[in-house]
């Protein structure tokens, strides 16, 4: 297996309705994570899409005077132009309803048929005719009656395909036992195994009541319902049983695969998937990373409890950057974040406009003033707090590398925030505007812009995955080119001369958060 062929996908997303915040982090995440691994030089290859079928969207086409086609196309087409704007660099875009994965999806089950995995049997529910719709027993509402419309359901039998789920469990717990790394963070594994340990039921795949999903070839009245067409797109985007399947065999077959997902789609993934892998004698070879939800003071985001904020409603008004920073800087891998404007402000002007951007200011402007723009490499250490500064920068690069390579970007960005605040406090220790005054001191004036000035390269490389563009023009200010953003550059000293811009660029402009908050409340 080739490690630096790196794979990493969103969960498809459901083509009902627009991206909010909440769903919005899995990309932005694995945005990060493909760009960290670019950058570490790892041949990546990022994947999200849509999720296309089923009767949800075929009721909601239909309540538009609509075909299910044309509603996707605009959900997609929507949702791929929001990728853009968040700069999310994905190199394909699946979407369920295109020729390629029915294809896939009709050849996975013709194989599961025949080799006994998918059998025909019954599906047995509480189904509410008018919304044609089988429930569970936990959504049901009092009396037994629709969640939807309020009728009175009733006990439906309908021939459906079953996947066979309990003849895999085994395996599956041998191989969950035997990869530490399968599921992440492991807290996450003994939810999983209680799961399977509980006992597995074979899991419907088809349904006849549904129009708008694949057909089964060998059996056309069915339709593929949910699972397998929403899983399967993770292999048809490379080519699965295609003659063109060089990118199955380079990042499946020899590479390392990462599923991100949310809690909520978790046991799906955990369980399903894998099983639908060995059905159909594919290596499992993925590791899960399962992240938790962005709540809105306690509860999860979602359009139904009218608590939704979009992406761009952020970054729109505040910059991009200060978004994809938030998202990353705000959910411990594996638990839940907040979302609350005063909490976004707050971070806002910490972080970015005070710690980061002041640094930014009072380098370049204290370099301009002093050496003319102009920094050079120091013969020696003037004083005592360089080292500690010098040696903070290579514990930062590694806590990062820990950190990035295990999906853990919080913690990541704390430690590189502590070296900008670190350094903020180094200037206030120098004092280098004293040492301005003195012109035996110049050497040592010229040490301290210099440390500060590797320190702000350094940490812009660090940066890179989530802000980008900040990065860039941080770069730029420092006289430096977007080439030099690279991980091989990490190193105290590297620089031997530069001459930075003549004025600092306002990068975060502070939040008045009292207006603001006044100013969000009345739009609403
Ligand atoms: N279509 C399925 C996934 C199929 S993958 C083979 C689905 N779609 S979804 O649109 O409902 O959700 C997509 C992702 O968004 C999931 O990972 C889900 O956890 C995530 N989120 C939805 N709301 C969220 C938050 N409020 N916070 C963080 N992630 C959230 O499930």
């Amino acid at each position: 297996m080739n490690k630096n062929n790196v794979y990493i996908t969103t969960p498809i997303y459901y083509a009902s309705g627009e991206v909010h915040i909440g769903n919005s982090y899995s990309t932005v995440v694995c945005d990060v994570f493909a760009r960290y691994h670019r950058l570490k030089g790892d041949d990546t290859y990022y994947l999200t899409g849509m999720d296309e079928h089923g009767l949800k969207i075929e009721e909601a086409a239909k309540a538009q005077g609509i075909k299910p086609q044309e509603f996707v196309d605009k959900i997609a087409f929507k949702t791929s132009e929001l990728w853009k704007e968040l700069k999310i660099t994905n190199d394909d875009f699946i979407r369920t309803s295109q020729a390629r994965h029915t294809k896939v999806v009709q050849q996975i089950y013709e194989k599961l048929i025949k080799n006994g995995d998918i059998y025909l049997g019954e599906y047995e529910g509480d189904y509410c005719v008018s919304c044609e719709t089988f429930y569970t027993k936990t959504q049901l509402g009092p009396d037994d009656t629709c969640p939807t419309c309020g009728k009175k359901t009733k006990v439906v039998k309908e021939e459906s395909y079953f996947l066979k789920l309990g003849k895999y469990a085994d395996r599956l717990l041998e191989y969950i036992e035997t990869h530490p790394t399968f599921i992440q963070p492991a807290t996450r594994k003994n939810e999983v195994v209680a799961f399977i340990k509980s006992g597995l039921e074979d899991l419907c795949v088809s349904r006849t009541t549904i129009d708008w999903g694949i057909p089964i070839l060998s059996n056309k009245k069915h339709v593929a319902y949910v699972w397998i067409d929403a899983l399967a797109n993770y292999i048809t985007a490379l080519g699965y049983d295609t003659p063109d399947d060089a990118l199955f065999q380079k990042y499946w077959m020899n590479g390392q695969v990462y599923h991100v997902v949310g809690k909520d789609i978790l046991r799906f993934h955990a369980i399903y998937w894998p099983i639908m892998l060995m059905a159909l004698d594919i290596p499992i070879n993925f590791e899960l990373l399962t992240h938790g939800w962005i709540l809105m003071k306690g509860t999860k985001m979602s359009k139904s409890k009218g608590n939704t904020i979009y992406p761009t409603d952020v970054s729109r008004n505040y910059g991009l950057d200060a978004l994809r920073y938030y998202l990353i800087k705000e959910m411990p891998f594996g638990n839940d974040g907040l979302f609350t404007w005063e909490l976004f402000f707050e971070r806002f002007n910490s972080d970015l406009a005070n710690d980061l951007g002041n640094l930014v200011s009072r380098t370049i402007s204290m370099i301009n003033k002093y050496f003319g723009g102009k920094v050079t490499k120091p013969d020696k250490n003037y004083f005592e707090e360089d080292k500690a500064l010098e040696d903070l920068i290579d514990t930062t690069n590694k806590v990062y590398f820990d950190t990035f390579d295990n999906f853990q970007f919080k913690n990541g960005l704390t430690a590189v925030f502590d070296l900008i605040s670190k350094a903020n406090k180094y200037i206030d220790l120098t004092e280098p505007w004293r040492l301005a005054k003195d012109l035996e001191k110049q050497n040592d004036l010229n040490d301290v812009l210099y440390h500060l000035y590797e320190v702000l390269r350094i940490t812009s490389i660090m940066l890179d995955p989530v802000m980008d563009d900040t990065s860039k023009i941080i770069f730029n200010e420092l006289g430096l080119m977007d080439t030099d953003i690279d991980f091989k550059l990490l190193k105290y000293g590297h620089t031997h001369q530069s001459q930075v811009i003549k004025e600092p660029i306002v990068l975060f402009q502070r939040i008045k958060i009292g207006e603001e908050l006044e100013k969000i409340k009345k739009a609403k």
